[in-house]
């Protein structure tokens, strides 16, 4: 973690001294303002089964902003890291010391949603300027929804909703669903269910973990006797290339189709081999989107990192090129927040997932992509739903 003290008027008089005759004949305030550095805070997974998304949330959002010449509104950028651990228990105290004890510009993260929800209390009493870079917790843009917190990743239920008619498309009408057990789970096997079963599928059992237990053995042995059509899934990271080589080193693939959220097979294809063919998800992109900036991204992530991007690395993209766009509209001023806000709730990314727009709520609406694990990659098979926005219920700027 780093820490930095705001520059001293001495150092800021030096400092504008060695600037030279240009910065000279500025008034003191605005060359001042234009040194400061803005924090950006960052909540996120370094360690733990999430801690590849942390990585590449990370890595992918200063991508961003060093793609726009470094600067946010002109002014440069301090980024100050906290590892969240995945850890709910953590989160709070994580969260006061990057608003209370760094007190950062903007707030971004968390990876798991039962983090996101101990941040977001938080950042809406404070009213720190706040972008959910990955946690899918519904509350966060329904009940908890705020002026102040915006989205750049998903509600779990907009991922895993247009997977229930497809499965019943393709025959599949008795399904188990398998999960970790807390908010991410809950809400993902929510949604698929509440899809399934309008379309006239059947949920016959839904098995909940201990988050972030990987011992899935007498699970799959249970649902091998249940014998369903197909079985729906949520894991993610380390505990999704675990799932998938249990699933298939106990015979099931070949029987009983393996369908998920996309994050199974996001960021995890390469460990898993073989045991990731064949698995159809949903997600709000793949990394085989054609599109031009998906083109560039993709190739920029890969020469910066040397790893492949994937869904969170697009997320952390999405949240710098936020940040750029709203501090470019006010020239690199923090303190004008209620423009800043105006400014991320009219923005028009240009997403490597196709063009992103904010719900009311302050929710991505996106095309929710139908995805097949082909050869190692997750090739489109079709778009699932077009520009699904989540419900938003309980929010009162809807
Ligand atoms: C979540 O906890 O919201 C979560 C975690 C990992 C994912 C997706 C959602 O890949």
């Amino acid at each position: 973690m780093t820490t930095r003290k705001t520059p001293t008027r001495r150092r800021f008089l030096s400092a504008a001294a060695g600037a030279g005759a240009a910065a000279s004949l500025l008034p003191a305030p605005f060359v001042l303002a234009q040194t400061a550095k803005v924090k950006v805070g960052i909540l996120l997974p370094y360690t733990g089964t999430y801690a590849s998304l942390g990585h590449n949330i990370t890595d992918a959002m200063i991508m961003a902003i060093e793609g726009a010449g470094g600067t946010l509104g002109g002014r440069p950028v301090e980024y100050v890291k906290v590892d969240s651990e995945a850890d709910p228990a953590k989160a709070a105290n994580n969260a006061n010391k990057l608003i209370a004890g760094e007190k950062v510009d903007f707030l971004t993260g968390p990876v798991h949603s039962g983090v996101a929800m101990a941040m977001v209390k938080i950042a809406r009493e404070e009213g720190t300027i706040t972008i959910v870079s990955n946690a899918g917790a519904d509350a966060v843009t329904r009940q908890m929804c705020a002026p102040n917190v915006f989205r750049t990743s998903f509600s779990n239920w907009q991922t895993c909703y247009p997977m229930g008619p497809e499965m019943v498309k393709r025959g599949h009408k008795k399904a188990v669903s398998i999960t970790w057990n807390y908010a991410a789970g809950h809400e993902m096997i929510g949604a698929f269910k509440e899809g399934y079963v309008k379309a006239g599928g059947q949920v016959a059992k839904e098995i909940l973990i201990p988050f972030p237990n990987i011992e899935f053995q007498a699970h799959l042995t249970e649902i091998a006797s249940l014998k369903p059509d197909a079985v729906f899934t949520f894991f993610s990271g380390g505990g999704a290339v675990k799932f998938m080589k249990d699933y298939d080193a106990a015979g099931l693939k070949k029987s009983i189709p393996l369908f998920g959220a996309g994050f199974l097979t996001d960021g995890t294809l390469q460990a898993a081999g073989p045991a990731g063919e064949g698995i159809i998800t949903t997600l709000h992109y793949a990394e085989s989107l054609a599109n031009p900036t998906n083109k560039r991204f993709t190739a920029a992530f890969k020469a910066k990192t040397g790893r492949p991007a994937d869904v969170f690395a697009v997320q952390g993209y999405d949240t710098g090129q936020l940040l750029v766009h709203a501090m470019k509209a006010v020239k690199g001023d923090v303190k004008a927040k209620k423009e800043i806000m105006a400014a991320m709730r009219a923005a028009k990314l240009d997403s490597p997932r196709g063009t992103m727009t904010f719900s009311k709520s302050q929710n991505p609406i996106q095309d929710i992509y139908l995805r097949e694990v082909k050869n190692g990659d997750n090739v489109v098979l079709g778009v699932a739903q077009k520009a699904v926005e989540d419900p938003g219920r309980g929010c009162g700027m809807t």
